[in-house]
Formats: structure tokens, sequence, C-alpha cells
């Protein structure tokens, strides 16, 4: 099965056929067709990717127009890797629809795929998340009407969309801090490097004038345009650097800032900031003012080229010179964003069963490695097709088998509100008060409120062999709507003071954890989610996340559990000290 994290693909799901007969159709759904022409293309005959962001933000503003039925804003955009250029001649079809609404603005999916209609064959280039936000009128902040999903795939996208929104809401914070913290140690030593090329030699500064076209109905600036004006830039400082033509990679995350009108001047201003061994960062400032006013920041962005060779393989780059001052921050800073573009690429763009499991876990990966364990879950809990097969004392166990991978659900009820099943299950330490499965907890890294890691101890799988360890992350959320449920994902990691040892086998968790949904004040569903590859089958009984054979007497304790603490409400886990004392938990 592929687990939660992997991008909307080309093939369309199976049609839903409604009531009527007719097959279902998403209402938010805008499609554009657009064929390449030599005006949308560079020297080299491919498709500016400046032209492309703009077609991908129209069609995306007019999903989000569509569901809002109101005029909306971009607010921002996500990171966007483009896995392919496009041709002249090659036809671009893009396909929005909006994720989520939240109060005032909504996530809209974007798929950006090519077409040559010569051979009749279709590729993936992009998909891409913005969030548009309905602009304000008279009466204040608009209250916009809920998404309702209807397929599995949209009620994929609408569960993780929260997840998405949280990341990209602390996402300029979490950034922030970890370039505080990056070292100075490599320009000194880049200075030394005399064939190193100076970073002053590709700084471009452009203004452009807002017009009518490049606005709205609302004569606000399309950020699509201003996407594209910074993308012109960045190709300009980038070429200068290589003296060939630089082909866009990825973007990191735009944030519009404040908005831009007609009349507008624009002061576009790039510059490489660093390169890397076959890649460089270009980063992009876009500020805006009238008259006599004072710059307005509107938007700064950090894109990656590579120089492609004849055989389409990225060219080696010469090292970059920083200016002094800002140039060496930005140089350094380059490095640290790189280093969160790589855990990025590797944890989010991953199915979820490609992501290995040894990803070490370090305040770089943090958030998407929280982001990959809670979207895993929900993914799997948003699967269609789980079977019922078996069912005792209103503890109900269902069964998902898809491509090889078995995945088991137990979903059962609690007369115990869903705040406090959410803090007496959070807290895996207290986890052995219910299940026989989990021998010794303690807490090794509580990285903040919503992740905490674990060291599990378990019995052995087999009669007199090693018992197991487990370094588990927690990652907690609690509902972003009325309607949501509590969500407790766990996934196992690594963290470098605790690698496997000869005194245990070290077990390993794909995907687990529960999701807890309030049915009424004092009523809460519990599923428990587990996901197993065949080879881990045979050891279910003794895993982990404690589904076994015995699965109801266990249900039945946990039950049991809430039901005695439910007024006791567990405290949030704090940081233990460094060495385990696993003689009082064992
Ligand atoms: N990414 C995604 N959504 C964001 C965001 C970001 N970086 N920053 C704010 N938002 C969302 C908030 O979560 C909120 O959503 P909600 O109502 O569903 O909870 C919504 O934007 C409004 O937030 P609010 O706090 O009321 O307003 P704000 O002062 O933060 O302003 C914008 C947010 C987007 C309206 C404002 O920054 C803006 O006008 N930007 C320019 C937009 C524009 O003109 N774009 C076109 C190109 S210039
Ligand atoms: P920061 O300086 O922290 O990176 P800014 O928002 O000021 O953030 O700028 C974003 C990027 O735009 C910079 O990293 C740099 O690459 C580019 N930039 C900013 N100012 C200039 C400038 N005066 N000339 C050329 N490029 C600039």
């Amino acid at each position: 099965m592929e687990g939660g994290v992997s991008p909307p693909e080309l093939q369309e799901e199976p049609e839903l056929i409604l009531e009527n007969g007719e097959p279902y159709r998403n209402p938010t759904e805008v499609k554009m067709s657009q064929i390449v022409l030599p005006c949308h293309a560079n020297h080299c005959g491919e498709l500016s990717a400046g032209q492309l962001l703009k077609w991908m933000d129209s069609t995306a503003c007019l999903s989000a127009e569509r569901h809002a039925g109101c005029s909306c804003i971009t607010a921002s955009v996500d990171d966007i890797h483009f896995e392919h250029t496009i041709g002249v001649g090659q036809v671009v079809n893009i396909k929005a629809k909006v994720n989520r609404a939240f109060t005032s603005s909504m996530e809209v999916g974007i798929v950006v795929s090519c077409e040559d209609l010569y051979s009749n064959r279709q590729w993936k280039v992009c998909h891409a998340f913005a969030t548009f936000v309905a602009r304000r009128t008279e009466a204040g902040k608009v209250q916009l009407k809920q998404i309702i999903p209807r397929t599995q795939e949209e009620q994929m996208e609408y569960s993780i969309a929260a997840e998405r929104r949280r990341m990209r809401l602390i996402h300029a914070e979490i950034i922030n801090d970890l370039l505080s913290s990056s070292s100075a140690n490599t320009v000194s030593e880049c200075m030394q490097f005399e064939d190193s090329f100076p970073a002053e030699r590709t700084r471009v500064e452009s203004v452009e004038l807002v017009l009518p076209p490049h606005t709205n109905h609302q004569v606000s600036t399309f950020g699509g345009q201003i996407m594209a004006w910074m993308e012109n830039v960045a190709t300009i400082s980038a070429s200068r650097l290589c003296n060939a033509h630089p082909t866009l990679r990825s973007i990191d995350m735009f944030h519009f800032r404040g908005p831009s009108h007609i009349g507008d001047r624009l002061v576009l201003k790039a510059i490489v900031n660093n390169t890397f061994k076959k890649s460089m960062e270009v980063g992009v400032c876009a500020e805006a003012y009238q008259g006599g006013e004072p710059l307005r920041h509107i938007n700064s962005a950090f894109m990656t080229f590579e120089v492609l060779d004849q055989d389409k393989k990225p060219r080696t780059l010469p090292r970059l010179r920083p200016e002094p001052v800002d140039g060496k921050r930005r140089f350094q800073e380059a490095i640290a964003r790189k280093k969160v573009r790589l855990d990025r690429k590797y944890i989010i763009s991953c199915k979820q069963s490609e992501v290995p499991l040894s990803v070490p876990w370090d305040p770089s990966n943090q958030m998407y490695l929280s982001y990959n364990n809670v979207s895993a879950l929900k993914m799997l809990a948003a699967r269609n097709h789980w079977v019922l097969t078996s069912e005792k004392n209103k503890v109900s166990l269902y069964t998902l088998e898809e491509n090889h991978v078995l995945c088991f659900k137990v979903e059962t009820h609690v007369s115990v509100a869903a705040e406090q099943v959410f803090q007496l299950l959070s807290d895996l330490r207290r986890r052995h008060e219910w299940d026989p499965h989990y021998k010794g907890c303690e807490v090794i890294n509580h990285a903040d409120e919503d992740d905490t890691i674990y060291r599990v101890v378990t019995p052995s799988i087999s009669k007199g062999g090693k018992v197991q360890d487990f370094i588990l992350l927690a990652s907690r959320r609690r509902p972003c709507d009325s309607g949501d449920p509590y969500w407790i994902a766990l996934r196992s990691v690594t963290l470098p003071g605790y690698l496997p040892t000869d005194d245990y086998n070290r077990g390993e968790v794909l995907c687990a954890g529960f999701s807890i949904k309030e049915e009424d004040f004092s009523l809460t569903k519990l599923c428990y989610y587990n996901q197993a590859t065949p080879g881990v089958l045979p050891y279910i009984s003794t895993d982990i996340a404690g589904l076994s054979s015995s699965f109801y007497s266990a249900f039945a304790s946990c039950s049991a559990f809430l039901e005695e603490n439910k007024d006791s409400l567990a405290p949030v886990p704090s940081a233990a000290p460094r060495e385990p004392h696993w003689e009082t938990d064992l």
C-alpha cells in the first residue's frame, strides 16, 4: 500500500456515480489547457516557468472563487518541484480543486501535466498547493462554507490539508530558527578559492509597472504575475553565473505578505546566494512603491536552478564568492535551506512506504517528520474498502490489503469524552496500564507540545529470544474543525544517542496510531490503525502497537483504563534524564 504523502498522480480515481446516474465531478474543479507557443517559451524552446506559474495561479484562483463565491487573493504557494520541462507545441493541462476551506482561507490543489499531441503521451510536470483567501468585505472576514469530500482521494486531501496548513503557518518561524543557528565556518573556507565566482556579478535589479492586464477584476496584482516577474529576474541572475541557460528545478514556499495594485512600481532584486556542486540557490525579493511612498515588501523567494549539459545531465558549477555582510549571511543561510530542502524532498515527496525508517530525527527535519507521521496515518484512515474481519463485544477488527501490505483497524466506542481519551492515550508511558506489550517506556525527547520521542520495550517475539525496543515518534493533533478527530500517530525514527544495541532486537513501526472522534459529549469513537508489511505479520501478536490475536481483551482493558482515569488528565510528558531506568519500568 502507498502510505499517505504521495502527491496526486495522473491516474484518475474510479468514477463515482451519483444517485441520479451522473458521474461525480468535484464542484470546485477547474481545468485549463494551453498549447505552448513561441511567445510563452524561452530561447531554448521551453515553456518559461513564469508563464506556467501564471497559468497555475489563475486556474487555482478560479477554483477558489468558485467555492468562495467571491473574489480571492493568493496568500501562499507551497514548495514546487518541477519534474520536466515543456516544449513549444506541447499542451499544458492544469487541474485545480479546493481541498479544504478553513475560515477565510482555502487550500487549492493543482496538478500540472504535459501532453504530446503527436505521440499521445502525458506526463506529470508538477503539483502544488496554493492558499487563497476570500477578500474581506465591509462586514469583515469572510466565513467560507465547508468542503464536503466525496471520494477517497478528496477525503485524504481534506484530512491532510489541515496538516499542510499547520506546516505552512509555522514554516517561516522554523526556517528562521534554523537559519539563526547555522554556523559561519564555510564562508571563510570558500573565500580562500581564487577561482570562485564573485556574487556581485549575478546581481539583478529590475522594475515593473503594474498595469490593468496584470491585475484581477479587483485591481490587485495577480500572484502568478508577481511570481513570473520574480522567476524572470532569478533566471537572469542564474544565467550570469553559468553563461548558459539555467533550468528551474524548485521554488521554496512563496508567501504574499501584502497586496499590490495597479500603478505600483514593483522592484525585483535577485542574486545568487550560493552554488552547490550541481545546483545553485538564487534569492529574489519583490518590493512595491507608489510615488514617494516607502517600499513595501511583497514577497521573497528562493529558487534552485541547474544547468544541463548536452546529455541533459546537471553541470558542475563554479564556487561562489559572496559579498561581505549580507552576502556571507545569505551564503550560509542557503546551506541551511539546502539541508531543509533535501529533508523535505526525502520525507514529504516520498511515498510513505519508501521513506526509510532510519530517517534521523533532527531539528531541521522535525516539522517534516511530524507532518509525514500524521499524514500517513490520516491517509491510512481515509482508505476505502476496509473489510470487517471479526467483531466481539462491540470491538471490530477490520483489515485492508493493498499492494502486498496488510493493514489493521480496530474500532470501538468508549463512554469517555474525546479530549480525555486523547490526553490519556497521548502519553505512551501510561500504555502499560492497559497494553501488556508495553513493558517499558521512557520519553527521550520532548520536541514540542505535539511531538515526543519515546523508547519502548516489548517482550521477545520468540521464546527465549531478545526483548525488542523501538524508538517511536508520537505526533499528536487536536481537531482543526469541529467535525475532525484527534490524532495520535506513531512511527519509528532514529536518534544518534539511541542506536540499536546487542541486548535488544530493534523493531520498527511504519505507521500506526489512533483517531479519536467525538460522537457526542461523552461518547467517543476510538480507532486504532496499524500498517504492517507481510514479513512482520507473523509477529503481529507482539507488535509494538499492541495489535494481537487478543485485541479484544486489549481494547476492553483500554476502555476500562479510560473510564477509570477519565477525571485525572494525564500530564504532558516532559523530557526524562538521558539514562533510562529500565528496572522501574520493566
Ligand atoms: N500561508 C497560508 N495562509 C495564510 C498565510 C500563509 N503564509 N498567512 C495567513 N494565512 C491565512 C490565515 O491562516 C487566515 O486563514 P483563516 O481565515 O482560514 O484562518 C487568512 O490567511 C487570513 O489571515 P488574517 O490573519 O485574517 O490576515 P493576515 O493579516 O495574516 O493577512 C493575507 C493574510 C494573505 C490576507 C495578507 O497577507 C495579504 O493581503 N497578502 C497579499 C495577498 C495578495 O494580494 N496576493 C496577490 C499577489 S500580491
Ligand atoms: P534575506 O536577505 O534574509 O535572504 P530578503 O527578503 O531581504 O531576505 O531577500 C531575499 C533574497 O532576495 C535574498 O536572499 C537575496 O538573494 C535577494 N536580494 C535581496 N536584496 C537584494 C539586493 N539588493 N540585490 C540583489 N538581490 C537581493
